[in-house]
Order: structure tokens, then sequence, then C-alpha cells
């Protein structure tokens, strides 16, 4: 066994907490042990009414853990990865065993500088078209983590599956509890964790899609006629396939910042038990949908905060569960 340089496991972890969370709760825990990472669910961060079951909570652990594997990639050491590895601690969603040296590729350089880059673009995007090839290589990178990403490019799917986001939105609205959570983590600018909100985007006139209100002003902009919007499904649900729709989400959306693309989440429908099972039955009984996104060219925005590595990070170096097999 060799035991890992801090400044790999730094960067590895620097990297895992640049991932996206609903509200940007944050929902996870590093345990350092000799040449592992364990991913751990933080349950103190889970949202009670948005999330109740944390399957939101495990796709931004997921999106955590491909982060960690690629800063890891590039810094010249390969890993492997071991899913709910201890039966008994379902909060542990995987552990990553950092090994030899690895010559990272291309794809791994490229996907690993877009980790900082990265944030969810709320605000109007520019007509231009997304060209099909820039549709293709987002597409391929959420199937190359076993996901599927819809892209509802028929007309007709396209305005039913937006009809359920506004009515699924229009019960958020309405719901006081989850309200109350989305104010309870909309923040001032400062604060380590929640969604600042300068992140937040115009309200839309009219148009096809809601946009979450994340305490923005009350400035009313034209969203693009012609949205591309997408869903992630995986063919099976439940907590192994929602860290790995996690995987498929950020791979997807590493590889549109490649491409000089800006994203933004839907995930109104996925939250309320009914909107989900109508949009599955709409897309298949074998499509679990995970994240909904609208894909297209944006205007330069800013990233959002993180907190500190120190502050998710503990030391288990005594863990038997944490040592390499
Ligand atoms: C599973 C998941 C669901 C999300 N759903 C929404 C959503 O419905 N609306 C929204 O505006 N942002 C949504 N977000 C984006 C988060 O608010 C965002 O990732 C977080 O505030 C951090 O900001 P960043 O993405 O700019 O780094 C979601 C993120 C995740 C991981």
């Amino acid at each position: 066994m060799i035991l890992t340089e801090a400044p790999v496991v730094t960067a590895a972890l620097e990297a895992a907490v640049r991932a996206p969370s609903p509200h940007n709760t944050q929902p996870w825990l590093f345990e350092l042990g000799p040449d592992v990472i364990g991913v751990v669910l933080d349950e103190d961060r889970g949202l009670e009414v948005c999330d109740p079951d944390r399957r939101e909570a495990r796709l931004s652990c997921g999106a955590a853990l491909l982060n960690l594997e690629l800063a890891i990639a590039v810094a010249g050491r390969s890993c492997d990865v071991e899913f709910l590895p201890e039966k008994d601690r379902p909060e542990l969603l995987a552990k990553v065993g950092i090994g030899l040296r690895h010559r990272p590729t291309a794809a791994e350089q490229r996907l690993a500088a877009s980790i900082r880059v990265r944030y969810s673009n709320r605000r109007p995007f520019a007509s231009t078209p997304v060209p099909a090839w820039a549709r293709h290589a987002v597409r391929r990178a959420a199937r190359e983590e076993g996901a599927k990403l819809i892209l509802l490019d028929e007309v007709g799917l396209l305005e039913t599956v937006a009809g359920l986001i506004r009515r699924a939105d229009h019960i958020q609205l309405l719901d006081e509890r989850f309200q109350a959570e989305l104010r309870e983590w909309t923040r001032e600018a400062g604060s380590h964790d929640g969604v600042p909100a300068y992140a937040g985007g115009p309200r839309p006139s009219g148009g096809l899609l809601p946009v979450r209100h994340h305490g923005e002003s009350d400035r009313v902009r034209e969203f693009e006629r012609d949205p591309v919007v997408a869903v992630l499904t995986t063919p099976t649900d439940g907590p192994l396939a929602q860290i790995r729709a996690g995987r498929a989400m950020q791979r997807a959306l590493l590889t549109a910042t490649s491409l000089g693309l800006s994203v933004s989440f839907y995930s109104q429908p996925m939250e309320i038990p009914s909107a989900r099972a109508a949009l599955r039955s709409l897309l298949g009984e074998n499509e679990h949908p995970q994240v909904g996104f609208r894909l297209g060219y944006g205007f330069p925005g800013t990233t959002t905060p993180r907190r500190p590595v120190e502050e998710v990070t503990r030391s288990r170096p005594d863990s038997e569960g944490l040592r390499r097999r």
C-alpha cells in the first residue's frame, strides 16, 4: 500500500465539493482513511419537504463522487470505486480507493477542467440553436454512466412535459412548507451554502418553463422561444441507481460546460410523486426520471459558494470499513 500524498486528496476534495445539490445544501461528508476516501450522505443536510427520501441528496453525492474520481485521475493516480460497501451503513454511499500511477486521458482532463467553471444558469439563453453534435455529446455522456438523457425534441412531448413542470412548480408555490424550506436555503452573499440571491433568474414573461424562486428580484425577462429541455432517466430506481444517476448527471453537466453550454435544472415534477409517476408513464415504464435540464448558450454568470473542505471531512484512519481490501 502506498499512502497518497496530501495534495492529491486535497485536490480531490476541492473538486468533490463543487458538485451541484438541491438548494446548495451540499449533503456530503468525506471520510479519509489510508488511500481511501469514503463518500457519506450527510442526513443532517437532507431537505425534509423537497427531498424526503434523499433521492436528490444521493444524486448530489454521486456527482461529488465523479468529481472526486476525475480529480484523482488528473492528479496522475488511478482509483477504484465500491458502491454501498457496508450493509449496515447505508449512508456510506461509496468508497474510492486511490491506486497507482495513471496517465490522465484527454477526456478526463477536459471534464476535470470544467468542474470549477460549471454553474447553474437560470437566466435566458441566446437563441443560437444547440447543434446536433453537441446534443449527441451530452446524451452520450449520460449513457456512459448507464443513464439516458431524453431530449424533448418533439414539440408535443416538450409541451406536455413543460405542462407537468409548470403544474408541479405551482403546487410547490402554494405549499407553505416547501416555500419556508426554500427561503431557509436562500441566502444573502457571504454564506458558504444555500443559494445566493444573485444566482436566481428573472421571472419568465409567459413562456413554457417556470424558474424556481430563489429570492430573485421582480425582473421579468423573455426566455428563449425554443428551449432545449432534457430529462435524465435510469432503468431502475433505488439508492444505487440514484448514486449512478448523479454521476451521469455530472458527466452530462461537465460535458455541456466543456462545450460552452449553460445548463439549469428543472426538478419540480421529480419532487412530487404523482408528477414523477406521470412523467414516467409518458417517457416509458423503464425510464425513472431523476432530473430535468434546460441547455443552451448562456450569457456569463458566476459560480456559487461552497463550504471549505475541512468542514466536510473527517478522518477515520482506524476504521476497518475504510481500509482498502
Ligand atoms: C438533484 C438536483 C436538483 C436540482 N433542482 C433544481 C431546480 O429544480 N431548480 C433550480 O433552479 N435549481 C436546481 N438545482 C440546482 C441547485 O440549486 C444548484 O446546483 C446549487 O444551488 C449549487 O449551485 P451551482 O449548480 O451553480 O453550483 C438542483 C440541483 C440538483 C443536484
